[in-house]
């Protein structure tokens, strides 16, 4: 490279994740081999459409890119449907809405401080702004309540009822979600971006055959590069004509809403990432993984009550934690910092019916898929969670903060990035 500025950055930032350990539940690091393939000249090319039905010349070569990764992603999910365009998580949301609702819709997701997504219709985004927000909340306990769930829904009739969370430590009840839909005649979209590569490795429950669409990044536990896809089953109908609003019609009007809907040329350079990282998802190696990751956060969640942290729902049962640190004496920002002076990145967050605001909320979020990429296992979650005790109990003692930092760096060497 000869931006030498851009490249020390570069350089800085792999320092960075490498010398300390990255907590943050939506993070990972892909392989070598994902990157690769966002570095090349699949970069360069235009390609709006569909393999088959371009927009543009010279697509004879990227097609065959996309094919691979949608086939990919209908074996390892089990459904009739892929489209691996979405820019992002957050465009994949909003083209699911935009795929079977009109403006001004009532939708129900999980609200942000309970641990939803923007997207899923908070008002600063354009997903609470184009539709109308209904929002459910966890109980009292920090658990999904169902029947609280099918109550608000009787009430409010959403078009729409999006299943899905970035903070919640549990798993979903898709069955239970599919009958409060169809209680109301509703569309049921499972955003499973937080769990995807935990559905892959066989340790959640799918909503593959249950939701009508599924979304999910493609850069969390799924491990690929920064995209997102949806899912869904059907047959594609002629492409010419506006499709109707049924299930057996969802792959037109998804393909439709991402482009030209919301869209226009797709990432070639992350498709072919997406399609690597799908192809390292079905290996064996893949399901230990996910099974490790599930391990690590149910050891870091037992070590951490251990020693007095006061966990949302008590425990976990994916790749994530939610702590109220309430019961510590510090608010979730001031643990942030503490423990990114120690050299462990975690990030603050709201956690149910919280006292302070969002902006400076109780409680903090950690997760282990990261750490589990880096080979990770419960010895080491032992150490980590004596270190976050010690780290938030000694947090003015800049002493001991260093001591605790070298601990890390200790830690973060012998277990070094994806090569
Ligand atoms: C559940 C969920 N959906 C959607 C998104 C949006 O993804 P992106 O940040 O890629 O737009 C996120 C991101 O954290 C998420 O947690």
């Amino acid at each position: 490279m000869t931006d030498e500025e851009i490249l020390a950055l570069i350089q800085d930032e792999t320092a960075r994740q490498a010398q300390n350990i990255q907590m943050i539940p939506s993070e990972n690091h892909t392989s070598e081999a994902v990157l690769a393939a966002l570095g090349t000249r699949l970069s360069d090319k235009y390609a709006e459409g569909y393999p088959g039905r371009r927009y543009y010349g010279g697509c004879e070569v990227v097609d065959k890119v996309e094919d691979l990764a949608r086939e990919r992603a209908k074996t390892l999910f089990g459904v009739s449907h892929a489209n691996v365009q979405p820019y992002s998580g957050s465009p994949a949301n909003l083209a699911a809405m935009l795929a079977v609702l009109d403006p001004g819709d009532t939708i129900m997701g999980l609200s942000l401080p309970f641990g939803g997504h923007l997207t899923h219709g908070h008002t600063v985004s354009a997903t609470g702004q184009y539709y109308k927000s209904a929002p459910y909340q966890t109980g009292k306990d920090g658990f999904l309540d169902y029947d609280a769930i099918a109550e608000l829904a009787a009430k409010e009739k959403p078009k729409l009822i999006i299943a899905g969370a970035t903070a919640y430590p549990r798993e979903y009840d898709w069955k239970k979600f599919r009958q409060i839909a169809d209680s109301v005649d509703a569309w049921l979209l499972a955003d499973i971006s937080h769990i995807s590569g935990l559905i892959a490795g066989g340790v959640h429950p799918s909503p593959a055959g249950i939701a009508d669409i599924i979304s999910t990044t493609t850069h969390k536990t799924l491990r690929g590069p920064r995209g997102a896809m949806l899912l869904c089953n059907g047959e594609p109908s002629n492409p010419s004509k506006k499709p109707e609003r049924t299930r057996n019609n969802l792959p037109s009007l998804i393909d439709r809403a991402v482009f030209p809907g919301l869209q226009g040329g797709p990432h070639i350079n992350t498709i072919a990432g997406i399609a690597v990282a799908l192809k390292e998802a079905t290996e064996a190696e893949f399901k230990t993984y996910a099974k490790q990751i599930v391990a690590n956060s149910r050891r870091l969640a037992s070590q951490l009550s251990d020693r007095g942290f006061e966990l949302v729902t008590g425990g976990s049962d994916n790749h994530l934690l939610l702590i109220d640190m309430t019961s510590k004496a510090i608010s979730g920002a001031e643990a942030e910092t503490v423990l990114d002076t120690v050299g462990i990145t975690v990030n603050k967050n709201s956690v149910p019916f919280d006292a302070r605001s969002p902006f400076d909320p109780s409680g903090i979020r950690m997760g282990t898929p990261a750490i589990t990429t880096r080979g990770m296992k419960e010895p080491e979650m032992d150490i980590i969670a004596e270190i976050i005790d010690q780290a938030i109990e000694s947090r003015s003692d800049q002493k001991k903060l260093n001591a605790l930092s070298n601990q890390i760096k200790e830690l973060a060497a012998r277990h070094s990035l994806p090569s």
